[in-house]
């Protein structure tokens, strides 16, 4: 079988995950990387050069390659997806992950060690479902969302775009959470939340609107 090359953007400790699992995907060969950071160019990060940084690829004339955006934050990851359209976006998922039969998971979205999605979830582009996270049955995760480690989402909840569901966050079944908003670390959301907030606590309450896209 031959591997597909792939390039990972992203040199730093959520690249480290994603690289882990390209090499353990066993389809994928990772033929370098790249960053935004100057200082990195040239050097090697997990046994892997970093090739340069986005004007390389936007210049880049060797075979064709797919990405993967190793980008935590969510907002920046939609801005250089849409920089990238001309590339295609592999997807990764972590052997030890279980993932329903009949889920769709979309390009460039990378499923974490031991994460559950149940039947029915659909999982949008360039989301992160990292480490441990539960995603139940018929479960509608946006585009560029990120579930942190050990999130606990019920059946038929929606996450908005560029949501960010903080790490151990629980959301019960046929909630929605908003575009955008972030869930603290911990949270119990029992209700929908709106889009462009922050909630945090047991139940979650909003506390305040977002008014810089950070994770
Ligand atoms: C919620 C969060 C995003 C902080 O947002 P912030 O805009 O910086 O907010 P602040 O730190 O100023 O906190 C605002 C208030 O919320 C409280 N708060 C913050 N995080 C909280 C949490 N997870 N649960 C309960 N309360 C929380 C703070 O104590 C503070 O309360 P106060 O106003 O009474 O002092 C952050 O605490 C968090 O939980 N991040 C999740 C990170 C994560 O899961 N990362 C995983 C990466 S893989």
């Amino acid at each position: 079988m031959s591997l597909q090359p792939v390039i990972v953007y992203g040199a730093g400790g959520h690249a480290k995950v994603v690289i882990d699992i390209l090499e353990l995907a066993g389809h994928l060969r990772i033929i370098g990387l790249i960053d935004d950071d100057p200082t990195k160019a040239g050097n090697l990060f997990c046994g892997y050069k970093v090739l340069g940084d986005m004007k390389t690829l936007l210049e880049w004339h060797g075979d064709p390659v797919a990405l993967v955006l190793a980008i935590g934050d969510n907002h920046a990851r939609s801005r250089l997806a849409g920089r990238l359209t001309r590339f295609q976006f592999a997807t990764a998922v972590h052997p030890t992950a279980t993932v329903a039969q009949n889920v769709l998971i979309g390009e460039g979205t990378v499923v974490m060690a031991h994460a559950v999605i149940n039947p029915g979830a659909v999982i949008g582009n360039h989301a992160i479902v990292n480490t441990g996270a539960i995603v139940d049955h018929d479960c509608l995760i946006s585009d560029f969302v990120h579930l942190s480690p050990g999130v606990k989402l019920g059946g038929h909840v929606t996450i908005g775009s560029k949501a960010h569901v903080g790490i151990g966050a629980s959301v019960i079944n046929d909630v929605g959470i908003g575009a955008g908003s972030i869930i603290g670390a911990g949270a119990a959301v029992v209700e929908d939340i709106p889009d462009g907030v922050l909630a945090v606590g047991v139940p979650a309450r909003v506390i305040k609107a977002i008014e810089e896209p950070h994770q």
